[in-house]
């Protein structure tokens, strides 16, 4: 049996403001994540670029956290066997017009930028990621 991992979310501002939480959610919860801790905030310009600091020399920064700041994000951590891999898979490919059917991307996605959801790319940027949002006390698997 696959070891049961937590990941983090990030639901982003494009998707807040059309009203898709809950299909997210639901993409999720059908796909065998469990949402375990979550919370809708407004990110600061300072936590948006710390959080992506990892892009700091990429020609994309500067948008990406001007859009990541520009309206509500929901942050979330979700818990399953491989968490990581299968919320990858459950978003899909960076770029929609590369996701694969029946993926958040492809569904909701605006564009390479406006891409609906943000979901940890490793096991160990889970964890960093994590404590970036949540202290331990506000997940509750
Ligand atoms: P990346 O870590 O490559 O993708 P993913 O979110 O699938 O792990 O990039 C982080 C975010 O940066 C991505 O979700 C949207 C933004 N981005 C752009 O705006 N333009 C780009 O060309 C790329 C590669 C990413």
């Amino acid at each position: 049996m696959a070891a049961v991992e937590r990941t983090l979310s990030i639901i982003k501002p494009d998707a807040t403001r059309r009203n898709l939480t809950g299909r997210i959610n639901a993409k999720f919860e059908e796909q065998g994540l469990r949402i375990v801790a979550q919370k809708r905030i407004r990110l600061t310009r300072e936590q948006a670029e710390a959080f992506y600091a990892v892009h700091r020399e990429r020609p994309f920064f500067g948008g990406l956290v001007a859009f990541m700041t520009s309206g509500p994000v929901v942050v979330q951590v979700l818990e399953g066997e491989d968490a990581v891999a299968r919320n990858r898979e459950i978003m899909g490919a960076t770029d929609p017009a590369k996701a694969a059917p029946g993926t958040i991307r492809k569904e909701f996605a605006e564009n390479i930028e406006a891409n609906s959801v943000h979901g940890s790319d490793s096991a160990e940027n889970a964890a960093r990621e994590i404590a970036f949002f949540f202290s331990e006390i506000e997940i509750v698997g």
